[in-house]
């Protein structure tokens, strides 16, 4: 089988077969049959890079459904099931004038796969809206609730993605969003330069989603039309002292303190002063508006944008003395 439409970067690896779920009681009943054999679950397949075949069963979560579980006069629990694609979620959350995660509009993705790597954008982050979620245990099948608390949210960081890796998969997500009073969030300079470019002075929920596809679509490839995965790598925190440091060569270094003794550094920004940006190499490459997403502008290998993404980690550590670390799972 082949899991090219599965997976955004649009890769052509082979998988040994494949079977799509849409129950929890067939989710357990596969999982009863198959957890002695190889598995590889698959969500929105869009922050992975497949290297290489998968010899395993791909079990597909296509678990759906959004309901509401509680609601006061300010506000409201929705749970929505993994496989919900998230940004359609996101478009039921405004129809139904549901705030907080308007800023997190266009990821692509499931429900299911946003808080492993707490999905983040434009000064939101999942972990901002996330009550629990339930998740399945894949040798003993049984659900079991995690609390934020027990996910260990942090930057691009979660639970799943540490010492629960591999072990859960999550069936639903519950989410506290605001029906009044919403919280909004235009502190990042790209949504109030777009919501002046959309002429809104008095923004709603809804403006903000708007401004906020207009920002990605300007610099985001879409995923149907050119392979990628959003941001490859992470943003690397550097110590104050090593930024004090990098600055004295590189003066116009863009930069977020985290802490009195940690900031935040642009890896687009690293990528882009090593050269990279807009660099192509046959159907494979860097993007040319945004230099922290790769791209694979047709039928490139895996290992090929895996080879270019240690070239580029190499060269940054050289220039910069840096490391950036991959945000995509590598396979
Ligand atoms: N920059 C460059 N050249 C580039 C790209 C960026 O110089 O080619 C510099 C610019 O100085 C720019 C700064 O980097 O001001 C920040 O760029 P941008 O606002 O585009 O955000 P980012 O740090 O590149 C992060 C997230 C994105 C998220 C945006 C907006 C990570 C790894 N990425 O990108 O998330 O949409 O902020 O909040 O934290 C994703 O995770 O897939 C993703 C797209």
């Amino acid at each position: 089988v082949s899991l090219k439409p599965f997976n955004t970067f649009g890769i052509d690896a082979k998988a040994t077969s494949y079977c799509p779920v849409s129950t929890i009681e067939e989710l357990k009943s596969t999982l009863e049959k198959e957890h002695n054999n190889p598995l590889f679950i698959l969500g929105g397949g869009s922050n992975m890079l497949l290297t290489k075949d998968i010899e395993a069963l791909v079990l597909h979560i296509n678990l759906k459904g959004i309901t509401i579980v509680s609601e006061t006069n300010d506000k409201v629990i929705v749970k929505a099931m993994a496989g919900e694609n998230w940004h359609e979620f996101v478009l039921w959350c405004l129809e139904h004038n549901y705030g907080g995660i308007e800023n997190l509009s266009l990821i692509p993705g499931n429900v299911g796969t946003a808080p492993i790597q707490n999905i983040g954008a434009y000064g939101v982050e999942l972990k901002d809206v996330f009550v629990s979620c339930e998740a399945i245990h894949i040798t003993n099948q049984r659900l079991k609730t995690f609390t934020k608390s027990d996910c260990e949210f942090d930057y691009r960081e979660s639970v799943f993605k540490q010492k629960l890796k591999g072990q859960y998969i999550i069936t639903s997500v519950n989410f506290e969003l605001t029906k009044t009073k919403h919280k909004l969030n235009v502190d990042y300079g790209a949504i109030k330069q777009q919501l002046e470019i959309l002429n809104v002075t008095n923004p709603t929920i809804q403006n903000i989603s708007e401004a906020v596809i207009a920002i990605r679509q300007s610099k985001l490839p879409d995923p149907k039309e050119i392979g990628n995965s959003g941001s490859f790598f992470k943003n690397p925190i550097v110590s104050a002292k090593k930024f004090e440091k990098l600055k004295e060569n590189f003066p116009e270094v863009p930069s977020y303190k985290i802490s009195e003794t940690e900031v935040k550094v642009p890896a687009g920004w690293l990528i882009e002063q090593a050269g990279f940006k807009g660099k192509r190499f046959n159907d494979y490459g860097v993007h040319n508006k945004q230099a922290l997403v790769l791209v694979n502008y047709g039928n490139a290998k895996g290992s090929d944008i895996y080879n270019l993404a240690l070239l580029i980690q190499k060269t940054v550590k050289r220039i910069f003395d840096i490391s950036i670390e991959t945000e995509v799972n590598i396979i």
